[in-house]
């Protein structure tokens, strides 16, 4: 099962879910990759997964389609393991913005569906974490996946973009992606005293849109988890936020 986590909005909790997500998922037994297709590698280095000199980030899997290679490294050669047991991770790169003009250009938007297809014995569950952007590599990410999870932060901003992310999922499905399903809206950051929240979910559930129902809240312990590079199913499980968390795993999985 591929999962990509996509709004085109930054700051809503794509990487912050992406790599709880996965987490709990390899702490559930399930041999999890999570896949960084940010340049700004947030969820990569949540994992504590930055190396100098690095030769088998996700920029090098992705350049090796477009220069010549006597021997092409296997897609399982990308994958590195982290301190989470039972999960690895392609760490993201600074690089694939300079790779995205020929690899667009080039054509190869379905050579992360084929990377990730070839590794389904290796693993039971992969996760996607995408930039804010419907960029060559989110599109090749929602390409891959048979799932994808949207963040939102529960404000108007947030609300306003979702009619033409639905939209332009439902577009890939038709032209590259039979299988894709919108698995879901998570309501992150999450503020239980507030009005606007709630008002903002309620009027979402009234137009159809597949809200989960499970609200993340917002909490200092997520930070807390980045700075301490240590996902919340390991830094605090007994944590409302940590609770919440397992709540949308648990929700997914049982779909
Ligand atoms: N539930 C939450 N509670 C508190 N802070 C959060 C929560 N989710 C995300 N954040 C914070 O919001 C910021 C943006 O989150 P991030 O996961 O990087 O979003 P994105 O990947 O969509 O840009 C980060 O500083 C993160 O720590
Ligand atoms: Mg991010």
């Amino acid at each position: 099962m591929i999962r990509v986590l996509f709004n085109k909005k930054g700051g809503v909790g794509k990487s912050s879910l992406t790599v709880n997500l996965a987490a709990i998922s390899a702490h559930n037994g399930f041999k999890t990759l999570l896949v960084d297709l940010d340049t700004q590698c947030n969820s990569t280095a949540y994992l504590d997964a930055i190396k100098a000199n690095d030769d088998s980030t996700i920029a090098n899997l992705f350049e090796q389609t477009i220069t010549f290679h006597l021997h092409r490294r296997a897609a399982n050669e990308f994958c590195q393991p982290t301190k989470v047991k039972n999960l690895d991770i392609i760490a993201g790169s600074e690089r694939l913005a300079e790779l995205e003009s020929e690899l667009d250009s080039r054509h190869k938007i379905y050579k992360l569906k084929e990377a990730l297809t070839s590794l389904s014995d290796d693993y039971d569950r992969i996760y996607i974490d995408t930039a804010p952007a419907l960029n060559f590599y989110s599109l090749s990410a929602l390409i891959a996946a048979s799932r994808c999870l949207i963040p939102i932060d529960c404000d108007d901003f947030a609300r306003q973009g979702l009619y033409s992310l639905q939209q332009k999922i439902a577009e890939i499905k038709e032209d590259h992606n039979s299988e894709m399903e919108i698995e879901g809206i998570i309501a992150n950051q999450f503020m239980r005293n507030a009005n606007l929240p709630i008002q903002i979910i309620n009027e979402l559930l009234d137009e159809n849109y597949p809200v989960l129902p499970e609200y993340v809240s917002q909490s200092v312990k997520m930070r807390e988890s980045h700075q301490a590079k240590s996902p919340l199913i390991e830094l605090a499980p007994k944590h409302k936020l940590t609770l919440s968390l397992i709540g949308i795993f648990n929700l997914i999985e049982s779909k």
